[in-house]
């Protein structure tokens, strides 16, 4: 089996990233993490990688004088080593239309919302400002479009009395956990893929049961 080369890009702790190398090490797992790259020289996340065997690179975006050359250099860096495949994962900036068009269909990431609800920051306040009963996270392709792409799959949680934005969001992380590396999987082994701007499946699941909230 040939394992894809992925790149997780991150800016921050890397909870997520740690979750993805640790599904990859298993030997039937279709990607290899080949690098962790990220725009803060500083972040956590980089340290754990390290520390899991990975190759590492800072690419300290505030070091390029437009968006547009950090974006070169992210590039370069991740054709140099052949990487094929990307997850962006807490990756806090904002990706040029150049970049995503020239990884589209090969770029994905994790929001932390049931994606359309909640594009963009301060999810799980507002999910509580709502009032919604159900909240998730989502895993989908990057496109232009801010938190707009094909979702490739999510994970609902209930929200709860008494829940805050601190609560509901830990809750979320540890279904994060364990929907990224399954999203990764499904479309490194080609089981979900890209067609006609929406991931179609190459087999079903369960449709039985639904989560309540409350139940
Ligand atoms: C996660 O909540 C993810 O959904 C969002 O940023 C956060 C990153 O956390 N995109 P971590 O760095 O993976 O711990």
């Amino acid at each position: 089996m040939s394992r894809r080369r992925v790149a997780i890009l991150i800016s921050g702790r890397g909870s997520n990233m740690a979750s993805l190398i640790e599904a990859a090490r298993a030997p039937d797992y279709p990607a290899e993490i080949a690098l962790v790259l990220s725009n803060r020289p500083d972040a956590e996340g980089l340290e754990r990688a390290r520390a899991a065997g990975i190759e590492t690179l800072a690419i300290d975006h505030k070091a390029h004088a437009t968006r547009e050359s950090f974006e070169q250099a992210l590039d370069s860096a991740l054709r140099e080593r052949g990487i094929e495949f990307i997850c962006l994962a807490g990756f806090m900036r904002v990706l040029t239309d150049w970049f995503v068009e020239s990884w589209a269909g090969r770029m994905i990431n994790i929001h932390p919302s049931l994606l359309p609800l909640f594009r963009g920051i301060h999810t799980h306040r507002r999910a509580l400002e709502e009032g919604v009963l159900v909240h998730g996270c989502t895993v989908h392709f990057v496109v232009p479009e801010l938190d707009a792409g094909p979702i490739v799959a999510q994970a609902a949680v209930p929200v709860v009395p008494g829940d805050t934005e601190e609560s509901l969001a830990k809750r979320i992380l540890v279904q994060e956990h364990l929907l990224y590396p399954k999203a990764l999987g499904l479309i490194c082994s080609g089981r979900a893929r890209l067609k006609a701007g929406r991931v179609v499946f190459s087999e079903g699941w369960d449709a039985g049961g639904a989560l309540h909230s409350p139940h």
